[in-house]
């Protein structure tokens, strides 16, 4: 029987990447899943946007795997949309065990000072203040299953150390760490537990689009250097996923409030 078996885990940032990959992992687990995406390009990523077809390629990998899976589109920034989602899921399944905050954007900009106020708003907005929608919404649903759960919050590397060039997201991302240990305090004693995964650079549509390579021209001396202590380069996003299912399972009952790096060694230097 798999770890999640009977269990239902929402996922934002689900249409692909690391969001396809966690939910297709959890269902393997055993668990239906409820798919959040905005599936469009916002403002400020020079990366491509997902799409519809990106989604339905997760409800088939889902599906593939046995599982139920509610899928919509909607923008983390819309509480009141989340709200109904949340609702549309128990409704559909009947209880919300797992929450894995995913979904994500980065966005550059050479120099802190010269970041648009808007830009600097959109990366806060879906980074930060989305995640806390996210378990806004969702966190009430899983208190009243009264079985307890968890939270899975994705950080990044950039939540504990400086990124030059994407200022927004590495504040955004420190953030998030101060949401999941506040979390964890009074969620714990409803037993569900709140933890962060900080990826190191992991091989998504994030780092296309030519996001690398402007912040390699405009810092060199951050971007030169191989941080990576591991010989494979880039981690797939499955490898990512295998701490999101131990975070979500029984696996890590006693483990909350705490930022786990998943980085091959990154945030050692
Ligand atoms: N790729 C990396 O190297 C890396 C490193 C550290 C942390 N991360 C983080 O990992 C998470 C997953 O990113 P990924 O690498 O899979 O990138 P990705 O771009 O492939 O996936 C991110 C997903 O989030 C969705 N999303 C963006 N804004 C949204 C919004 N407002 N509402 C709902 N969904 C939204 C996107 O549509 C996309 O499907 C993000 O939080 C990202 O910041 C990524």
């Amino acid at each position: 029987m798999g770890r999640l078996a009977g269990k239902v885990a929402v996922v934002t940032g689900a249409a692909r990447g690391q969001g396809r990959s966690h939910a297709v992992a959890l269902a393997k687990e055993g668990a239906t899943i409820v798919a959040v995406d905005v599936l469009e390009k916002l403002r400020t990523p020079l990366h491509a946007g997902s799409t519809a077809e990106d989604m339905a390629e997760t409800v088939r990998l889902v599906e593939k795997e046995d599982q139920r899976i509610l899928a919509r589109k909607v923008d983390v920034r819309d509480l009141a949309a989340l709200k109904s989602l949340a609702d549309e899921a128990m409704t559909e399944f009947g209880r919300i065990d797992v929450l894995v905050v995913n979904h994500g954007i980065w966005a550059i900009s050479e120099n802190s000072w010269e970041t648009e106020e808007e830009d600097w708003q959109e990366s806060v907005d879906v980074l930060l203040t989305g995640a806390w929608k996210a378990t806004t919404a969702f966190i009430p649903k899983i208190i009243e299953g009264g079985r307890g759960g968890s939270v899975v919050l994705t950080s990044s590397a950039m939540g504990i150390k400086a990124q030059p060039s994407s200022v927004a997201y590495t504040a955004a991302k420190h953030g998030v760490l101060g949401l999941m240990k506040t979390l964890a305090w009074e969620a714990g004693s409803h037993n569900i537990r709140a933890n962060a995964i900080l990826p190191g650079m992991v091989d998504t549509e994030m780092l296309r689009g030519g996001t690398i390579e402007k912040s390699s021209e405009w810092q060199p001396r951050f971007f030169s250097l191989d941080r990576s202590l591991l010989p494979d380069g880039l981690i797939p996003p499955d490898g990512i996923s295998r701490a999101v299912v131990f975070l979500a399972s029984d696996d890590s009952a006693f483990i909350t409030g705490a930022a786990l790096p998943v980085d091959a060694g990154w945030t050692t230097f």
